[in-house]
């Protein structure tokens, strides 16, 4: 189980998310919605310890993670892999080596990476990279694919980590509506399949809905709805987002880009023609 209580961040003077209570079960699919500035991203990097906690305690199991220090705390960090909107890969890197990266945290120092990845770290990157149908990109710098297939190597970064939660911050934000349900399709399967308890920020309501098994809902700092989604009706939705400026109802539309489809012609999934493959020298391929 993994459990906040009554944890609350400062900036200066102001809450910006203020004494929050949640506990998560391991394996669950969470939602985490709210207007901009509610405090969904300092929520997730708290977690993750990027951001230190002011008050409140954050427990995973018997472990008390805002106590965490040196080894112990690379090793959380390990355990519960960022995914964020802008994919953070480091782009004159080929693909393969980007989501070998993420085994670095595999390793006692990071001397160790002298040594090159091992093959069966290089078996396991590759099979990460065909489970999420992008093992053709293996060769080409990070820099050069589309949104969804950089989203979707942070992923294989991600899961070479072997972490027990991934976080993911408005993952889909930056992606047109069929690479948002690629990125959340994927996210779905690796939390059903590994039982890795997923929590991500998102900024509509219906892909919440779609696919998130309970909704945590935020408003200036503070959890005003934790649910499942049929529990999330318009009251609920008007406590998280607030009322139109002339107090008419808010229309759920309005916090959804969506994933739909879309009326004009598919988009394809197209790999840049500039596309340049280097050497995959710190891979040791
Ligand atoms: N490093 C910081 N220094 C000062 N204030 C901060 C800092 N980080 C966040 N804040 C403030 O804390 C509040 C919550 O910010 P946060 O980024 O967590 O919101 P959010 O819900 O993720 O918003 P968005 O949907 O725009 O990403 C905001 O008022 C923000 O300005
Ligand atoms: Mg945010």
């Amino acid at each position: 189980m993994f459990r906040l209580m009554n944890v609350t961040r400062r900036f200066g003077g102001h809450a910006a998310v203020n004494a929050v209570n949640i506990d998560i079960p391991q394996g669950q699919m969470v939602g985490v919605i709210g207007r901009s500035g509610a405090g969904k991203s300092t929520l997730l990097r708290m977690i993750n310890r990027l951001v230190e906690p002011t008050e409140g305690s954050i427990r995973f199991g018997d472990v008390e993670v805002s106590a965490l220090r040196g080894a112990a705390l690379r090793n959380w960090q390990r355990d519960c892999a960022m995914i964020f909107q802008q994919f953070n890969l480091v782009p004159r890197l080929d693909v393969l080596t980007n989501v070998l990266l993420g085994r670095l945290n595999h390793r006692s120092t990071a001397l160790s990476i002298l040594n090159m990845f091992t093959r069966e770290e290089r078996i396991m990157a590759i099979a990460a990279l065909e489970r999420l149908g992008i093992e053709q990109t293996a060769l080409q710098m990070a820099g050069t694919l589309s949104g969804g297939q950089q989203q979707r190597v942070a992923i294989a970064r991600a899961l070479m980590q072997q972490p027990k939660m991934i976080l993911a911050d408005e993952p889909i934000a930056s992606l047109d509506p069929l690479n948002a349900k690629v990125v959340m399709d994927a996210l779905r399967d690796i939390n059903e399949r590994e039982g890795i308890t997923v929590i991500t920020n998102l900024h509509t309501l219906d892909t919440a809905r779609n696919y998130c098994e309970r909704i945590i809902g935020m408003s200036a700092g503070k959890v005003v709805f934790d649910g499942a989604p049929r529990e999330l009706d318009a009251d609920a939705v008007r406590s998280i987002y607030g009322a139109g400026a002339d107090g008419s109802e808010i229309d759920e539309t309005m916090t959804s880009t969506s994933i739909r489809r879309p009326s004009g012609p598919l988009v394809q999934d197209n790999i840049k023609e500039s596309a340049s493959v280097k050497p995959l020298a710190l891979a040791g391929i």
